[in-house]
């Protein structure tokens, strides 16, 4: 199968400041020392592959006390140019959905909208074409998933995550092509009615392994052709290229010590 790509604009936000000196998910332990000029160099990479692959890359000023801002996907959910804010769940956090909230003000987006209720951007809200797919049980507040269907006018369908190393929706399922439906999750993140409701909705889904998962191998972006996956998640390549995908590995460990990958570090500006 031929797959076409489609450009993409992204909003990313370099390591500069990156340190795990709190533990908000299970991956951060504030004893594993990082090294930051590698985190940065990797995220460099990743930043520069979009560019590469004809992506447009645009960036946010990152701050001194705000640690984990390199996770930009957190930050804000944009379709057709409207932007739902974030409300994070720890206070670590808080801050940074102003900084994205003006960073949209500032660069032309008319309709932002500061939210009532919690919910972590693109950490938690994975868009198709017909669908959002919103995850709960850690991080968003099951009440964010209506506010996001009357904003946005899209049928959420909500989703229970019983793991706490999948936190985040994107860290177990990845749209592949949103024209297609077509996506790739971990089953063992879900609870069993969400399994049921997923095998439903995407019966021809890529299933990836608990190995691959670990390695967070489903925090990865795709463009309709390209997929940016963690390197380490070895089994996700064969399946994707007999897809008619093509895989490109990336090695992001340095923040992966902070709980995130490609996908936490890429949000989708949606014209
Ligand atoms: N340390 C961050 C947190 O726990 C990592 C966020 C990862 N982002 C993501 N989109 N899953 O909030």
């Amino acid at each position: 199968m031929h797959r076409d790509a489609t450009p993409r604009r992204y909003l990313m936000c370099p390591p500069t400041h990156f340190r795990v000196t709190y533990s908000i998910n299970p991956w951060m332990d504030p004893a594993k020392p990082v090294d930051l000029r590698l985190a940065l160099t990797q995220w460099e990479d990743l930043r520069d592959r979009y560019r590469g692959l004809g992506h447009t890359v645009e960036l946010l000023e990152p701050r001194d006390d705000l640690p984990d801002m390199v996770y930009a996907a957190n930050g804000a959910t944009v379709i057709e140019g409207r932007v739902l804010g974030a409300r994070f769940a720890f206070p670590e956090r808080t801050a940074e959905a102003e900084v994205h909230r003006d960073w949209f003000r500032a660069h032309g987006f008319a309709d932002v909208r500061e939210p009532d209720h919690v919910n972590e951007g693109e950490g938690d809200f994975a868009v198709t074409a017909s669908y959002i797919l919103a995850g709960r049980g850690f991080r968003s507040s099951p009440l964010s998933h209506p506010e996001a269907q009357e904003f946005f006018g899209r049928p959420v369908i909500g989703l229970d995550l019983i793991d706490p190393r999948y936190y985040h929706l994107d860290t177990a399922l990845c749209v592949l092509d949103e024209a297609a439906g077509e996506v790739m999750y971990y089953p063992g993140a879900f609870s069993p009615g969400s399994r049921a409701v997923l095998a439903r909705l995407f019966p021809d889904a890529l299933i990836a392994s608990e190995a691959d998962a670990a390695a967070l191998g489903l925090n990865a972006v795709s463009d309709g052709r390209h997929v940016l996956l963690p390197q380490a998640a070895v089994g996700l390549f064969e399946p994707l290229r007999k897809r008619g995908f093509e895989p490109i590995g990336m090695d992001l460990d340095e923040l992966l010590k902070g709980g995130g990958s490609v996908k936490c570090c890429t949000q989708e500006l949606r014209p």
